[in-house]
């Protein structure tokens, strides 16, 4: 499985109706939404109000990425808004099994989200239980920063892993990918990349798209 998540953060939020229209258009698979609470990380987005309206304006699945404090408190909630996928911090969960849990009985599909200083090794006891899990390619809180190389081969290292335990755990990257990096990437074993900049930033977003689902057919 390989798909392509754009990522909303680096899209004009007053355009934001025909910005997800264009990319639907130009064959993104899932719609990539960062929520971002000024504590866990250093900026703010937006809440459940947003996911909300949004899964109004489109039937692509929705990913949340959750970079927020206590995600256990708000979990229910942005699937009660209608995210499809909800993934959350290793480092901001005191209780990540139960917090798997309680995301998988919302019916949404559960991720871990590693930053990129937390080893893969972390994830040997979580791996039977998480749909997915999403490495961190750079440090989250901005778009537009620059791929962090190692993430490269923490991708080899995590397929290794899913292989070994032979789970159905697939892999989500976040951050600095663009058409330069995405078959490294994709070679790595990764399943789904979100792309920010490298889409909302290009001069032809769609064209970008269609060039990245080139490089990983
Ligand atoms: C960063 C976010 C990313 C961000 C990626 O904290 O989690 O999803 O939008 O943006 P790019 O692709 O520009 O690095
Ligand atoms: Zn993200």
């Amino acid at each position: 499985m390989k798909l392509i998540a754009p990522s909303v953060l680096s899209a004009d939020f007053s355009q934001i109706a025909s910005q997800i229209e264009m990319i639907t258009d130009a064959g993104a698979d899932l719609l990539h939404l960062d929520v971002m609470d000024g504590h866990f990380v250093p900026n703010i987005t937006f809440g459940p109000k947003m996911v909300a309206d949004i899964r109004k304006l489109t039937k692509l699945t929705l990913d949340v990425h959750l970079m927020i404090s206590e995600p256990e408190k708000y979990v229910n909630e942005f699937a009660k808004a209608g995210a499809d996928w909800i993934s959350v911090h290793h480092e901001a969960s005191k209780h990540l099994n139960r917090l798997v849990n309680q995301i998988k009985d919302t019916g949404a599909k559960a991720g871990v989200v590693l930053n990129p200083a937390t080893s893969v090794d972390v994830l040997e006891e979580i791996l039977p239980y998480a749909d997915f899990i999403l490495l961190m390619s750079v440090n989250p809180g901005f778009g537009g920063q620059k791929f962090i190389t190692t993430s490269t081969a923490k991708a080899k290292k995590l397929s290794a892993m899913i292989k070994e335990q032979n789970t159905k755990t697939f892999i989500e990257m976040d951050g600095g990918i663009g058409i330069e990096n995405i078959k490294m990437l994709s070679d790595a074993g990764v399943n789904v990349f979100v792309a920010g900049n490298a889409v909302f930033g290009s001069a032809d977003p769609a064209e970008t798209i269609t060039k990245m689902k080139k490089l990983i057919a």
